[in-house]
């Protein structure tokens, strides 16, 4: 059979390529501590191919972690020429280029964005790398729509993974479609990025592998020269040429990547060294086949300039699900959709620090042009971090790596504030006991108004202003402390500091006590909840109620595993509700129901207040040994595609498929910015504070993880699994919406970027812990308000940094109108990984590649409004932005440099603003201001102050 495929090829082909590319994949921990990898394995691996590189000149490496890299070259800088040299001989390449590899499905658009940024940061400023062509996703379990999305932003044309659906890998193996183009259109992307999935994961062809000699007996590798001679003797050129040709129909051109290398590779010099020996002679002495060293870029360079076109994939690749070939049947299809949700204290604790690290970023870079720069929270978007897929001690290596970043930043942004609000002029306060100092920041740059609330263990305190103003607050009982929850509107990005007071008995201006009932209906002028045994049934508004009738349920873990979950055996509802209290006041209404679950008390709070057409419900859960745990809510208003996942990209619906023992698992879905459920005619959405798993485990049925403990390791990696000892504390905001960008979006944004409220701590650090705050009793000397943006209704400020003394920001237009940007020369637009922009290639796109193996395409449903042309910021689309260090800077003057009218909110004109000025020391101190005509003679002036 074989020589008849082989002259089948030569003719229709022509002679085919095989590009060795050695590599090495690099998990920034898993089984054993970033810091043991490094010491143990990562170290020699850059240590031989480095030596190689230098000893045989036929030889190329790629390299994708910048997190070891950078920690190599630290530690031996004398390598750093060599691997500069390497790079412009195209003998080194860097290929995906961020700090890790990012999680796709736990890892939202801003935490990918900014381990990447941190990457191509140190490739360009100590490499001189400006660019990144390959994207090198290897590992993660599933590949999001976002990722597409966002690589072709960064710059990035090609997408290389191994890990597919197995009924897709399938197909496109039958319809020499392992290369396509993958276009999900997200963030307004329009070329899409040319995907490559690999044959063998992304190891070596077993015969060339140091670790897998057995099936065929091709025999070990070779050790010394000896070696490398019998490897002739037991395998051949001939069977290598063999292999070749039997991988050759899965793609579509005469040109064949062969990754050579695998986990934490090359780690040993004698065999490093025959391995890339051999492959030299393989070179040399083959006939039939043009064998050769390649990186990454050589291989895609031969596929991309060839006449061939690609089909073209417009859905998503989540979830994944593997098939296995041993043991009972109903072990082989491991659906990879508990990750999503395993360790959940892990993702609540990223998402919060990446909460301080952007307001962090863009306070400390545009007031004391600080680098500002959260490294691991960069490292756990990992994807053995974050995904909760570790063992043990690593797990805890990690939670105390984000525990030190959180520190860092939350002592970063103390000094900054407390910079930024004191003042020495004496207040006319008298304060007559101790208080605390509050200071309320507001991440977004437009106005917000929104309930907020501390928690104090006197039910009366009394928050107030350095004009002794009171804020009205009301007291709500929570545990054994109390809650005192006020109403205030904040300007874009404006930090409020207030005082707070505690008293041991009812005082003039301090917080009202709640009265207590049971009645389970909550409501305010826009929404009723309805709730019964404590928990949601329905949601009424104008006049028409929404049955969702929810319930707590568990599923048996005996099939699952920290990577995968699989719905073994119906799930069974649990908890009674033991305590309900419904607490009232002026300013909000707080539903708290007390669930028991054996012997553990989930809580769920629902906190209605006066203003908003939405509510938020926190579910406090943890969930014992053998329990996978879940919010489930029954629809029955639709029939099939009512379900809806946002992945800050792209919103996809979902349709249920019936469980078939190659279908398990398909129902579910990793969340990293909402669900939608369409209840006919209105659309509820649900936003969580942290990425979690949905799914649906029947038709009209969806269910959102809270806590999931599995009983054993799935035998997918990690090898033990020995739990996890955190509950957590969702906190979701639920509501109605329209079914368009610029609504999910604005709820995403809304609660994602919530206000923050923090406490002064000696040292002038903060916590957002108030019974951790200090108490002064000295005259307080403070601003009430510091403002350094105007608002902005469209252009979200997704980050500000500096970098080599320039400044670096970037924007996501949330409107459904384009942004007119009108450049001068003092700005340079850069992607979204703030490298140079580059030349995109146009792919040769032939037909739509439709994933037949089940319906969960995962297609975007709403289609990106195209802008008018190619200046600007189109819908939905986020831009980076360059202000160039040249002369105009050092003066103190203001410049409009980025002007034109957009139609925004109220129809105001809107224009940006840059400000410069020469600030202490030589450093240059820039602002970005976003200007509403009606309030800038304001913003200029204050800012002029501040600047001056
Ligand atoms: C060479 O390597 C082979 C295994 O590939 C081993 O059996 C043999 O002993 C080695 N010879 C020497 C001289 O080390
Ligand atoms: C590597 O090869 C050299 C030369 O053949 C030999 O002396 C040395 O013992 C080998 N090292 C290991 C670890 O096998
Ligand atoms: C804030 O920092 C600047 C620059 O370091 C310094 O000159 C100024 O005195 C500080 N202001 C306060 C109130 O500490
Ligand atoms: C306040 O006064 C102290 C002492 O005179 C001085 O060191 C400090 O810089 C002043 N801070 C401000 C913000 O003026
Ligand atoms: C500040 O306000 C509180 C509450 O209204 C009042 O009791 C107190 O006397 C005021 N203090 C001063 C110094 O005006």
């Amino acid at each position: 059979m074989l020589p008849f495929i082989w002259i089948l090829f030569t003719l229709t082909l022509g002679k085919m390529n095989v590009f060795f590319v050695p590599h090495s994949h690099n998990d920034a921990g898993w089984l054993e501590t970033a810091d043991w990898y490094y010491e143990n394995k990562v170290r020699h691996t850059l240590d031989n191919m480095l030596g190689i590189l230098n000893l045989i000149p036929e030889a190329k490496f790629v390299w994708a972690e910048i997190y070891f890299l950078s920690r190599y070259l630290q530690d031996y800088p004398e390598k750093k020429p060599q691997v500069i040299s390497m790079n412009k001989q195209g003998r080194f390449e860097i290929v995906g280029g961020g700090w890790v590899q990012h999680d796709e499905a736990t890892v939202d658009l801003e935490m990918a964005i900014r381990q990447t940024e941190a990457g191509f940061d140190y490739i360009s400023s100590e490499l001189g790398i400006n660019e990144v062509k390959i994207g090198w996703q290897l590992d993660p379990f599933g590949h999001s729509s976002l990722t597409p999305a966002l690589f072709e932003k960064m710059g990035i044309e090609v997408l290389v993974f191994s890990r597919v659906e197995y009924n897709f890998r399938t197909q496109l193996q039958n319809s020499s479609n392992m290369e396509f183009i993958w276009k999900p259109q997200g963030l307004n992307s329009e070329n899409g990025v040319f995907t490559h999935v690999l044959n063998n994961h992304y190891s070596s062809p077993s015969f060339l592998s140091l670790w897998f000699w057995d099936e065929h007996c091709y025999g070990q590798l070779p050790a010394n020269e000896t070696g490398v001679l019998n490897w002739y003797n037991i395998f051949s050129i001939q069977a290598l040429e063999d292999y070749v040709l039997s991988t050759a129909y899965k793609y579509k051109t005469n040109n064949q990547l062969m990754l050579i290398g695998d986990d934490f590779y090359y780690t040993d010099w004698n065999t490093t060294y025959y391995l890339i020996d051999l492959l030299v002679k393989i070179s040399e002495q083959s006939t039939n086949v043009n064998f050769k060293f390649a990186t990454a870029s050589e291989y895609f360079d031969a596929v991309l300039s060839s006449s061939t076109s690609f089909e073209v994939f417009g859905g998503d690749l989540m979830p994944l699900v593997s098939a296995g070939s041993s043991g009972h049947p109903s072990y082989w299809w491991k659906p990879w959709t508990g990750y999503y949700s395993t360790k959940p204290h892990i993702k609540q604790l990223m998402y919060n620090t990446q909460k301080f690290a952007r307001i962090g970023e863009i306070i400390s870079s545009s007031w004391s042009a600080t680098k500002l720069m959260a490294y691991e929270v960069d490292m756990c978007t990992h994807h053995d971090a974050i995904t909760g897929t570790m063992k043990e001690p690593v797990y805890y290596d990690y939670l105390q790596r984000i525990e030190n970043d959180q520190q860092m930043l939350l002592n970063e942004l103390g000094l900054q504030i407390n910079n930024l609000t004191s003042t020495n002029s004496t207040s006319s306060t008298e304060l007559m006991i101790p208080y605390k100092v509050l200071f309320i920041i507001n991440p977004l740059n437009w106005a917000v108004k929104k309930t907020l609330s501390l928690e104090a263990a006197s039910e009366y305190v009394r928050i107030f202003d350095t004009s002794n103003q009171t804020i009205i607050s009301q007291s709500v009982p929570y545990l054994d402390n109390y809650k005192s929850y006020f109403t205030y509107e904040l300007q874009g990005l404006q930090i409020k500091t207030f005082f707070v007071s505690e008293y041991a008995y009812k005082c003039d201006g301090c917080s009202i006590p709640s009265t207590l009932n049971n009645i389970q209906t909550i409501s305010n002028n826009y929404i009723t909840i309805e709730l019964t045994k404590g928990l949601l049934t329905s949601l009424k508004t104008q006049n028409m109620e929404y049955f969702i009738d929810g319930t707590i349920v568990r599923y048996d873990t005996y099939m699952s595993g920290p990577y995968s979950f699989v719905e073994d055996e119906p799930a069974e509802i649990i908890c009674e509700l033991e305590t309900f209290n419904h607490y009232s006041g002026s300013i909000v209404d707080v539903a708290e129901s007390y669930l028991r679950y054996d012997q553990d008390v989930f809580i769920q709070r629902i906190i209605v207040d006066k203003i908003t057409d939405s509510f938020i419900m926190t579910f406090y859960v943890y969930a014992e040994r053998n329990n996978d745990i879940f919010y489930r809510f029954h629809q029955i208003y639709k029939q099939k595609g009512w379900f809806y996942t946002f992945n800050t990209a792209n919103l996809q619906k979902r349709y249920f498929e019936p469980n078939a023992s190659n279908k398990t698992g398909h129902n579910y879905y990793p969340i990293t910015g909402g669900v939608v459920a369409d209840l006919g005619d209105k659309f509820l959405y649900f936003i969580p504070t942290f990425s979690l798993g949905a799914g649906m485990p029947f038709e009209n049925v969806f269910e959102l993880n809270l806590h999931r403990h599995p009983s054993y390791d799935d035998q997918l990696g990690i090898g033990s699994y020995s739990g996890d000892i955190y509950p957590v504390e969702h906190e979701w905001i639920i509501g109605f919406t329209d079914l368009n960008y610029q609504s999910i979006w604005d709820h995403f944004l809304d609660h994602r970027s919530s206000p923050i409220v923090f406490f002064n701590t000696f040292n002038n650090s903060l916590t957002t812990n108030f019974s951790l705050a200090t108490e002064y009793n000295t005259i307080p000397q403070y601003k009430n308000t510091y403002e350094f943006l105007n608002n902005f209704d469209c252009a979200y400020l997704s980050s500000l940094v500096i970098r080599n003394n320039s400044y670096i920001f970037r924007i996501f237009n949330k409107c459904n109108t384009q942004i007119k940007v009108d450049f001068t020369e003092d700005f340079e637009e850069l992607n979204l990984g703030g490298l140079p922009l580059n030349n995109m290639r146009k792919f040769n796109e032939q037909g739509y590649l439709e994933l037949i193996a089940y319906n969960n395409t995962g297609k975007n449903v709403l289609e990106y409004p195209k802008g008018d042309g190619n200046d600007g910021i189109m819908p939905y689309e986020m831009k980076t932005y360059k202000l160039k260090a040249n002369g105009i800077m050092d003066k103190n003057i203001m410049s409009e440099v980025v002007g034109g009218d957009i139609n925004g909110i109220n129809g105001l004109s809107y224009s940006m603003i840059i400000v410069c000025g020469a600030g202490v020391l030589g450093i240059l101190i820039v602002v970005v201001a976003f200007r509403a005509n009606k309030r800038d003679k304001i913003g200029l002036e204050q800012l002029k102050i501040e600047l001056d």
